[in-house]
C-alpha cells in the first residue's frame, strides 16, 4: 500500500486537484497500483480560522506515515503577505528538506511555443532549482519600519553541504538519463556568494567528464534560454533564480497551465506541485487548464517506481494536446472537465 497525502489547497488547488485525482484512481484500478488517498483541508480557509497553515506534528505525520504529498496550490487574496503559503508551501521543503526541486519544460507541439520555428524536440530541459536555502529561508526584517528611513533586509544562505547536494542530483541525473549537458546559473559577478556554486560545480563537473559542464551568469542564461532553448537539457541554480526561470521555461512550452513540479530528497517524503499558484483570475470559471496537476501526478508515479504508468499519463496528456483538446490558455475551448475527459480517452488507448 502507498499512501499519498492530498493538500487541494486553494484557489484552482482544488479544480486540478478533483480531476487529478479522477485518473490517478482509473489508473490505480485498472493496474493495481496500491495507491491509497488522504485529504488534508490545509490552506487559507483553516489558515484564517485557526491561524495555523501547518499544524504542529504534521510535518513526521507526512515523514512517517506517507509515500508522497501531492499539493494543488496555495495563495489567497485575504492573506495578502502570503503567510500562509509559505507557512505551508516553505514548510514543507524546509521541514521535509527536500533539497531538489525537479522542473521539467517539455514542448509537447509545436504550435505551443512563443518563439518562431521551434520544433517540439528542440526544448526539452530540466531545472533543478535548490529547495531549502537562497533567499527562502526568511532571515532578515524591518529596520525603522514604516518610516522613511526604512530598511528591508534579507539574507542569502547558501552552504557548501546544500549547493552540493543540489549540483550531485543534476549530474546524476544527467548520467543516468544519458543527458549531454548541464548549465550553472548564478550570479557571481555581482554576488560573491555565489562563487561557491562556481567552485562546487566545477568540482563535481570533473567526475562528469563525459558531460559538458556549462556556467553561465543567471541573466544571461534567461537570454539564452529565449534564444536558444535548444543549447540546455539540465540547468542547476539557486532557489530564487530557479522560481524565475521556471516560469520562464513553462512560458516556453505553452505556459504555466502546463508546468510540473517535484520536491524532492531520496530520504524524506517527496512533495509533488505544479509549478503555478492560486491563479485567483480563472477560480470558478471551470477552465483552469488541469495538465500540469496531471503531468505533476506522473512525476509522483515516477518517483514511486510506476515508470510505465507516469510514461503512459504523460503520453496520455501529450496525445489531448496534440488533438487541440485544450483549455483556453492553450488556445483550445474545452473545460477543464472535458479536458479531463478527453485524457481519460487517451489513458484507455493502446500504446
Ligand atoms: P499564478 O501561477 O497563480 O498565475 C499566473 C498566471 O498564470 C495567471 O494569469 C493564471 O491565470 C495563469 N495560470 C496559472 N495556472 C494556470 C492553469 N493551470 N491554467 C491556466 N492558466 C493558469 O501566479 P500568481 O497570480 O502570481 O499567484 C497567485 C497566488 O498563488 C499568489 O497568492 C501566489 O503567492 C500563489 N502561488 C502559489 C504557488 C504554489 O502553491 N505552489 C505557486 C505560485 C504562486
Ligand atoms: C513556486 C511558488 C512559490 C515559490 C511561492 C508561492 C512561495 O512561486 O512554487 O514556484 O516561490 O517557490
Ligand atoms: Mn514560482
Amino acid at each position: 500500500m502507498t499512501r499519498i497525502a492530498v493538500i487541494p489547497g486553494d484557489g484552482v488547488g482544488a479544480e486540478v486537484m478533483g480531476p487529478t485525482l479522477r485518473l490517478l484512481q482509473t489508473m490505480n484500478v485498472s493496474v493495481g497500483l496500491g495507491l491509497v488517498f488522504d485529504s488534508f483541508d490545509f490552506g487559507a480557509e483553516r489558515y484564517l480560522k485557526t491561524g495555523v497553515a501547518l499544524p504542529a506534528g504534521q510535518l513526521e505525520t507526512f515523514r512517517e506515515d506517507y509515500d508522497a504529498i501531492l499539493l494543488g496550490a496555495v495563495g489567497d487574496a485575504r492573506i495578502p503577505d502570503g503567510a500562509h503559503a509559505r507557512e505551508l508551501l516553505l514548510g514543507l521543503r524546509f521541514g521535509l528538506d527536500l533539497y531538489i526541486n525537479f522542473r521539467p519544460c517539455r514542448l509537447y507541439a509545436e504550435s505551443l511555443c512563443p518563439l518562431k520555428g521551434k520544433h517540439a524536440e528542440q526544448i526539452d530541459f530540466v531545472v533543478f532549482r535548490e529547495n531549502t536555502e537562497g533567499q527562502y529561508n526568511g532571515i532578515g526584517g524591518f529596520l525603522k519600519s514604516q518610516t522613511g528611513d526604512e530598511v528591508a533586509i534579507s539574507t542569502e544562505v547558501n552552504t557548501r553541504k546544500g549547493v552540493e547536494r543540489l549540483v550531485r542530483a543534476a549530474f546524476a541525473w544527467a548520467r543516468r538519463k544519458g543527458k549531454r549537458r548541464v548549465a550553472l546559473g548564478d550570479k557571481s559577478n555581482a554576488i560573491p556568494a555565489h562563487q561557491l556554486w562556481r567552485r562546487v560545480f566545477q568540482e563535481v563537473a570533473a567526475e562528469y567528464p563525459e558531460l559538458e559542464a556549462r556556467h553561465l551568469y543567471v541573466d544571461n542564461l534567461a537570454l539564452q534560454l529565449v534564444q536558444r532553448p535548444e543549447s540546455f537539457e539540465v540547468i542547476v541554480t539557486t532557489n530564487l533564480f530557479g522560481d524565475i526561470l521556471t516560469d520562464l521555461g513553462a512560458a516556453l512550452v505553452g505556459g504555466l497551465g502546463l508546468g510540473a513540479s517535484a520536491n524532492l530528497n531520496p530520504d524524506s517524503t517527496p512533495l509533488f506541485e505544479p509549478v503555478h499558484g492560486s491563479a485567483p483570475d480563472l477560480v470558478g470559471q471551470g477552465r483552469v487548464n488541469p495538465m500540469a496537476m496531471f503531468l505533476t501526478a506522473g512525476l509522483m508515479l515516477e518517483e514511486l517506481g510506476h515508470g510505465a504508468q507516469a510514461a503512459r499519463l504523460e503520453r496520455a496528456v501529450a496525445r489531448a494536446i496534440l488533438q487541440g483538446q485544450v483549455t483556453p490558455d492553450l488556445g483550445g475551448s474545452l473545460s477543464t472537465t472535458e479536458v479531463t475527459e478527453a485524457v481519460l480517452g487517451h489513458l484507455e488507448a493502446p500504446g
